[in-house]
């Protein structure tokens, strides 16, 4: 895994990558759609962002946040009181509960390839009946080789770059830019394509709605988040 940036850069990146753009529909669908009074669990939360802005938005939903980072689990402990934090690997942490929406952030390409199955096939027993996951990442053009891997991720990054540059981002906020694509080229995380998890995503769930949010030009690569539920719903 790379080295993850310090938790208040981390934030400010929402303000100039294309990434914040993703956040905010996440946010608003949260916002709409969660169940009056549910739970909410977000898997690989980072600093705890996002559970932040949801309890400023619906104050009713109860939340967890799973990150293996004991840095950004602190971090989220600090800045947010009221919601309920562990230091844990989605690998392997267990829940008795289920929950009414299950997120999952910028986490898939975090997982090496062959985990990012396995961490999928655990979120439909995490569901409510009605209840929602959504799978928000960045995608890769697809590549069959690693010749192919290592252009589609540089195509994705320098796109991202571009437009990190373009927001007018502060020299960090740029750094962390030129890291991702640093990060994704060499291999230390694990960026994939749609097509390769799509079929996953369809065979897990009874419906998977997909949502482009970057870039606005036609391209396979770019940010998606997914809506999925369950048969039973
Ligand atoms: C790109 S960050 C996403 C953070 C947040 N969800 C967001 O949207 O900003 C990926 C996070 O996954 C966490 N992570 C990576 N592998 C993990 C694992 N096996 N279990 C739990 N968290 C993990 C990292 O510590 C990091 O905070």
């Amino acid at each position: 895994m790379r080295d993850l940036p310090k938790s208040e850069v981390y934030e400010q990146e929402f303000r100039y990558m294309p990434w914040g753009i993703l956040i905010e529909k996440v946010l608003a669908l949260i916002q709409r759609e969660a169940l009056r009074n549910g739970n909410v669990i977000d898997l690989m939360c980072g600093p705890g962002y996002l559970l932040g802005e949801i309890a400023k938005r619906r104050s009713d939903l109860s939340l967890e946040g799973i990150d293996i980072d004991p840095g950004f689990i602190r971090h989220a402990q600090e800045k947010y009181a009221g919601i309920a934090f562990q230091q844990a690997d989605v690998l392997s942490w267990n829940s008795d509960r289920s929950y009414d929406v299950v997120l999952c952030t910028g986490g898939i390409h975090h997982l090496h390839y062959d985990q990012q199955i396995q961490f999928l096939e655990r979120i439909p027993s995490l569901l409510t009946p009605n209840g929602f996951a959504i799978f928000a990442d960045p995608y890769i053009d697809d590549f069959s080789m690693e010749l192919e891997r290592r252009q589609a991720a540089a195509k994705l990054g320098y796109e991202y770059m571009m437009a990190t540059i373009r927001n007018g981002a502060p020299n960090e906020i740029v750094k962390a830019a030129v890291d991702i694509l640093y990060n994704d080229v060499m291999g230390f995380e694990f960026k994939t394509s749609l097509r390769k998890l799509e079929p996953t995503f369809r065979r897990l769930f009874s419906e998977v709605e997909m949502n482009k949010t970057w870039p606005e030009f036609t391209s396979e690569f770019g940010d998606y988040y997914l809506v999925c539920r369950n048969a039973f719903h």
